[in-house]
């Protein structure tokens, strides 16, 4: 997938339908998500090939903030747009951040970490994207903890106010060679505002998700989806959570991701071209043993995900646990069809609760 984003520059742009049904193939639901993305992505794209600076002046960048709760697909998306577009991408953990001066990452590794990731070519990098995981976690710590002495928010609010610059787009000095630890002193002039942001973060305490249990709950084998939805979060509830008024107005487009629902949970096992079910198939493919899961199994899987409330997160290590003995066993199984049923898959989940 990867040519050298030189020549795609050259190519006719991607249309927010591109983008979409490439992020479809990968990505379970979130169609709206999905959308917006696909869209914000196109504008950045545009606005990329403005000649003109005044031309780049016109067509605003919108950052965008992903809110959603765990395992739904913030950085997932984010990582197939980055495949998608073919511009150096870079994914930064907020929490691994401090204001400057203080022990901890300044904000401008970010950029330096996109630099590395465009070869060192600083024009490239500077129509990157940056995707900042969990930033609900540098909100704002409460007003009680801020009265006692020595308790600056280096962590929270310095880091939010460090990146304000960031995200409005300005000349940041970012680190050269960020990997090299002999040789991280060079710095290089980098302007970031044609560099698209994306923030994300579950803000859990918000309970974005309504309420609402799976519906039909293992019911009548087939089609037994899930009504959970997420709401808008307010711009009082972002403020009241500890996000800076500059700060979310330098994220302007918003848009909450819904939580997988047991027929999502499903597809993202076996559908894409990169699902889990299909890499453990290849897998023993390899040693001649077929492996096959019934869809009793895997909705069992699906039901035990949705009911530890960890979205599609923990669906990799749940089917590599069932996998275990197989894998160990396969080379002196050759031949062989192995079936897994929701039996067997009961027995394993009821293992590991008691393990
Ligand atoms: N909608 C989805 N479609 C397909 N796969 C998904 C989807 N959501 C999650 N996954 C799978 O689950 C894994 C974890 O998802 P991801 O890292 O995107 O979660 P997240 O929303 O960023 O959660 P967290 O808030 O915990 O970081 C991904 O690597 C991907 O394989
Ligand atoms: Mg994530």
């Amino acid at each position: 997938m990867k040519t050298n984003p030189r020549v795609a520059e050259r190519q006719p742009l991607l249309t927010p339908r591109q983008i979409f049904a490439y992020l479809d193939r990968y990505v379970v639901g979130q169609d709206r998500a999905k959308r917006t993305v696909a869209i914000a992505a196109y504008n950045h794209l545009k606005r990329c090939h403005q000649p003109t600076p005044a031309g780049k002046r016109l067509i605003k960048k919108s950052n965008l903030l992903l809110l959603g709760p765990t395992g739904s697909g913030k950085t997932h998306i984010a990582r197939t747009l980055a495949q998608c577009l073919e511009v150096p991408f870079t994914v930064a953990d907020a929490t691994e951040y401090t204001e400057a001066g203080y022990y901890g990452k300044d904000v401008e590794v970010m950029v330096g970490e996109l630099l590395h990731r465009a070869d060192q070519d600083v024009e490239l990098a500077q129509r990157g994207i940056v995707f900042i995981d969990e930033i609900d976690k540098i909100a704002r710590r409460s007003q009680g903890a801020r009265t006692g002495a020595g308790t600056r928010d280096i962590g929270g609010e310095g880091v939010q106010q460090s990146l304000l610059k960031l995200l409005e787009g300005r000349e940041v000095f970012a680190p050269q060679n960020v990997t090299q630890h002999w040789n991280k002193h060079d710095f290089v002039v980098i302007d970031t505002q044609d560099i698209l942001f994306i923030a994300a973060g579950t803000f859990s305490d918000l309970k974005l998700t309504d309420g609402s249990k799976p519906v039909g709950f293992g019911a009548s084998g087939g089609g037994t989806g899930t009504a959970a939805h997420s709401r808008r979060a307010t711009e009082k509830e972002l403020l009241d959570y500890g996000l800076l008024a500059e700060f979310l107005g330098r994220l302007p487009v918003r848009v909450e991701l819904d939580p997988l629902s047991e027929d999502d949970l499903f597809l993202v096992m076996t559908a894409p071209p990169d699902a889990v079910v299909r890499e453990y198939q290849a897998l023993l493919k390899m040693d001649g043993v077929d492996l096959e899961i019934t869809e009793g199994a895997m909705r069992l899987i699906a039901q035990h995900c949705i009911h530890r409330r960890t979205g599609a997160r923990s669906l990799r290590t749940i089917v590599e646990g069932i996998c275990h003995d197989i894998m160990f066993d396969a080379p002196e199984r050759k031949g062989e069809t192995i079936t897994l049923d929701a039996d067997f898959v009961a027995e394993r989940l009821a293992h590991d609760a008691t393990a």
